[in-house]
């Protein structure tokens, strides 16, 4: 039966009840850490996809995703304050809804982390590229730093920084908490620059048409851009460490959505009101499919002369407008605060495959751990290649459109969760409860359906596919090893040897 084999609430409570974080972190470090954790490629770099897909409209997919992230976000951090426990969206599942929608939801979680890891790989080497050629004059080829999709063949800048990252985390690396703190300050001001130069050198004709492909358009490039704000759970995971988490948590999440969700909208209103944000269309009129290869032959033939075909959309604009060395700054700051994006992605990913692992239904060498850095090194390098192959190989937006169908269905699924567990359990301390639960959730469920819907569908049938496998995997092995389904209850001690948290506390 489906819901079959749950974990039990309380020995997964035991886990955590054994580490003894102290309650730290107040409102103001919580929007830190979200701002830190979520602006990156979406806003540098899908701005051109989002376009491409919406026009100018893009303006209000922006509003639509943040809107959708903010109720998804309520629910999250109800059950990341109630079990705050390594491997987020699945240990919750494994406790509400069993051990077979656990297992899915981890499998889509692979899909959000390690690919979501490749996009922000693609979308920094888009950036060094420009800079190296633009600060210094040096031409790589096409052939070197794209993908197939985008009139190369390799992206072989993209694979080295996956490659770096998997070697900082191999051997341990935390971003402290200053430098996540110096990364926000990085962002912030790049995209403030961006804004203050951009915004008085508009002309209102830009915006019309606003929406040449309708609202299914804007729709579109919502489910695409939905990506510019993954990675707030970031938030919802501090919840233990949170001083007075009731208050605090929702102005922390609501509080660093909304502050991005104002920057996205300003920056895509500076693009648009500059260099225009209308899509490009092939030789016979239609509109072009972003990461296609048509697209990409027809920017060649108009020779990159539209911020769809820029593989740095803030730069190329910024360098459009006459502010050469300012288009090499945002530059340098993408390239410098990006790979703290892929890292804190790839974190996120080997602590999945750990705790799966170590629950049994994934190969208990994957959570073998190190015995001098104390890092889960085989996993961290198998992820590693593979995340190095997708940056490789595909285009930008098509690995964000695959980790936002992975994220849709796990934000969903916690969605869902959170309702259940009122039900079943409604008698747990809570340290964070979402207001209006009943109200808030089917809200956050319904959007993520309505982006889900939304994405393209080479993006849904690789996300049919990808579950099909997992399925497959599940009912061939994970089922008859899963340690749960075995009767083996175990409370770890401490979860001292679950990876560390990314992103520690800035106190
Ligand atoms: N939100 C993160 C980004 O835009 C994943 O790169």
């Amino acid at each position: 039966m489906i819901f079959g084999r749950i974990k039990s609430l309380d020995a997964i409570l035991a886990t955590a009840e054994k580490k003894s974080l102290t309650r730290s972190l107040g409102a103001f470090q919580l929007t830190m850490l979200g701002i830190g954790a979520v602006i990156g490629t979406g806003i540098f770099v899908l701005t051109a996809e989002a376009a491409q897909k919406a026009g100018p409209g893009m303006m209000i997919s922006f509003i639509i995703a943040g809107f959708v992230c903010a109720f998804a976000a309520l629910c999250y951090s109800e059950m990341s304050s109630m079990v705050p426990v390594s491997g987020s969206a699945y240990t919750y599942s494994y406790a509400v809804m069993g051990e077979l929608i656990a297992w899915i939801v981890g499998w889509a979680l692979i899909l959000e982390y390690a690919i979501a890891a490749g996009a922000v790989s693609v979308g920094w080497s888009g950036y060094v590229v420009g800079l190296i050629q633009h600060a210094f004059g040096i031409n790589i080829p096409h052939m070197l730093v794209r993908g197939p999709y985008d009139g190369g063949l390799i992206n072989l800048p993209a694979m080295l920084i996956a490659g770096l990252v998997t070697w900082l985390l191999v051997i341990g690396t935390k971003e402290s908490a200053m430098v996540n703190a110096v990364l926000v300050a990085i962002k912030i001001t790049a995209l403030t620059l961006f804004i203050v130069l951009a915004l008085p050198a508009m002309n209102m004709e830009q915006f019309t048409p606003f929406a040449p492909l309708g609202f299914g358009g804007i729709s579109a490039a919502a489910a695409s851009i939905f990506f510019a704000y993954v990675g707030f759970d970031a938030v919802s995971t501090a919840a233990e460490e949170t001083k007075n988490p009731q208050r605090n948590m929702p102005i922390g999440l609501i509080g660093s959505l909304t502050v991005c969700t104002v920057f996205y909208i300003l920056v895509a209103t500076g693009v648009v009101g500059t260099v225009g944000a209308q899509p490009v269309s092939g030789p016979g009129g239609q509109v072009l499919a972003p990461g296609s290869i048509e697209l990409a032959n027809q920017c060649a033939a108009i020779k990159d002369a539209a911020v769809v075909c820029s593989k740095e959309a803030l730069a190329w604009t910024m360098r459009e407008i006459g502010w050469k060395q300012i288009g090499n700054l945002i530059g340098l700051a993408a390239g410098l605060a990006l790979p703290s994006v892929i890292l804190m992605m790839m974190f996120g990913q080997t602590r999945i495959f750990f705790v799966m692992s170590r629950d049994g239904l994934l190969p208990a060498v994957l959570s073998k751990v190190h015995p001098r850095f104390h890092t889960p090194h085989v996993i961290t390098i198998i992820t590693g290649l593979f995340v190095a192959l997708f940056a490789a190989f595909f285009p930008v937006g098509l690995l964000a459109d695959i980790s936002n169908s992975g994220t849709l269905f796990a934000f969903a699924a916690v969605s869902i969760a959170v309702m259940v567990l009122r039900r079943t359990d409604p008698d747990r301390h809570r340290p964070f409860r979402t207001p209006a639960v009943m109200v808030t959730a089917p809200i956050a469920i319904l959007g993520c359906a309505y982006l889900f819907y939304n994405l393209g569908m080479p993006t849904k049938l690789m996300f049919v596919g990808w579950a099909v496998v997992g399925l497959i995997v599940y009912f061939s092995y994970s089922r008859h090893r899963s340690h749960v389904g075995r009767g083996l209850v175990e409370v770890h001690e401490i979860d001292s040897d679950a990876p560390p948290q990314p992103v520690p506390p800035i106190v």
